[in-house]
This record gives C-alpha cells, sequence and structure tokens, in this order.
C-alpha cells in the first residue's frame, strides 16, 4: 500500500498552523462533549497525535488508527507513559475495525476517504450507543489546499451534503460548525466540525 505521507511525516508538527489548528478542534469537541476518565476514544488518521495527544490527556485511552507507518513512526516516539496512544496501522475503510468505541474524533483526514457512505456506515459500528462522532475537516475549496492533491478525494465539503450522508447512515443530532481559519499565501480556508451521536 502507498504511504502518502512517507516524506511529510518527518516535519509534519512544523510551523504554526499545525499547532494552532489542532488546539482549535479540541476546543470546539470540548465544548460539543465532555470527555471523560472513563472514556476509550479513536482518533481516525491519528497521524503523529496533533489533536490525539490532547484528547489522550482528558480520557482513558486514545487508539490512534492511521494506515501510514511513517506518521505513526512519529506518533510512536512521542508516546510517554503518562500520555499514550495505542496506536493501529490499519486502513480502516478496507479493513474496518471490530473495536467499539465512547468517541471518535478526527482531524483533516475525511478528505482522504473515497466512499463517505461506506465510511459513516462502517464507523456507525465501532460506537456504543450514545456513543459521539467529532470530525473536522476542511469546508469546500478549490483544490489548491493540497500543493500534491494525490489521495486527496474531496476539495473540502458542502455543508448540506455531508449532513445527508451522515444522517442517512444513522447518526442523530448531526451538526456542522465553522471552528477555525488556516490561511495559506494562495488563500483562506475554512475548518468545519461535525459532531453527532450514534
Ligand atoms: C492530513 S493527515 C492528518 C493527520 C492528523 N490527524 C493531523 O491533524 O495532524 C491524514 C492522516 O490520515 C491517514 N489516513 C487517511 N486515510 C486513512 C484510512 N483509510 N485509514 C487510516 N488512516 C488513514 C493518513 O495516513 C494520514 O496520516
Amino acid at each position: 500500500m502507498q504511504d502518502h505521507f512517507k516524506d511529510k511525516a518527518e516535519n509534519w508538527d512544523d510551523g504554526s498552523i499545525r499547532k494552532s489548528t489542532p488546539v482549535a478542534i479540541f476546543d470546539a469537541i470540548q465544548k460539543k462533549f465532555s470527555l471523560t476518565k472513563e472514556m476509550q476514544i479513536m482518533d481516525f488518521g491519528v497521524g503523529t497525535g496533533l489533536l490525539g495527544f490532547l484528547v489522550a490527556q482528558k480520557v482513558k485511552k486514545v487508539y490512534g488508527v492511521d494506515m501510514s507507518p511513517s506518521m505513526l513512526a512519529k506518533l510512536k516516539k512521542k508516546n510517554t507513559p503518562e500520555c499514550f496512544i495505542e496506536p493501529i496501522e490499519q486502513d480502516i475503510v478496507k479493513e474496518p475495525l471490530s473495536i467499539v468505541f465512547d468517541g471518535i474524533v478526527s482531524s483533516m483526514t475525511l478528505h482522504h476517504v473515497e466512499n463517505l457512505e461506506a465510511f459513516f456506515t462502517s464507523i456507525y459500528k465501532n460506537l456504543h450507543k450514545d456513543g459521539f462522532l467529532a470530525i473536522a475537516d476542511l469546508e469546500k475549496e478549490d483544490g489548491s489546499f493540497h500543493s500534491d492533491n494525490s489521495g486527496v478525494y474531496h476539495f473540502g465539503f458542502k455543508e448540506e451534503e455531508l449532513l445527508k450522508v451522515v444522517k442517512k447512515c444513522g447518526f442523530r443530532d448531526v451538526s456542522i460548525k465553522n471552528i477555525a481559519t488556516i490561511s495559506k499565501p494562495q488563500r483562506d480556508f475554512g475548518v468545519f466540525l461535525l459532531s453527532a451521536k450514534k
């Protein structure tokens, strides 16, 4: 399987955007859902753990799912006994997990998922009843966000279209809110948080 993040992993955590965006996403998740020490959470597309390690401080355990060995290698170096993410190297679109979680979080990964309906149907099964979903990604853009669009299936998302798919897959209390802006030289890009419950 091709690792699209092989050349990006080493310097993934560098730069101010990489520091501020996960914090904005984490703050928005905490405003929407209370994270407790009983919870087991999946971070889908955990990468180097920029969001996952923030969540890990508040819950019992975070499972960081990612299909990129290089991103997970970087994450493993950041693991400590006090703040730990359980890495799972798996493409959960092709090979769904059988674990059931109290919540699923995700940052900037949904645009890498080609078949959204299949994905949301699959992860619905990974949540306990009343479990939550908190997925952050880009609002509809013109394709200029990434310098290389290989592995990118969506140039951001239109709110109505995404809401429709997520509701169709069985989730309730589905909403989308703008929570951050990523400023690049070419333009600004809006970041949303999709929230839902099972
Ligand atoms: C843009 S990065 C975001 C990483 C991290 N969440 C962050 O905000 O810094 C997307 C990550 O999702 C992973 N990914 C994409 N599709 C995946 C899939 N189907 N299963 C598991 N991981 C996936 C990629 O390998 C990559 O590490």
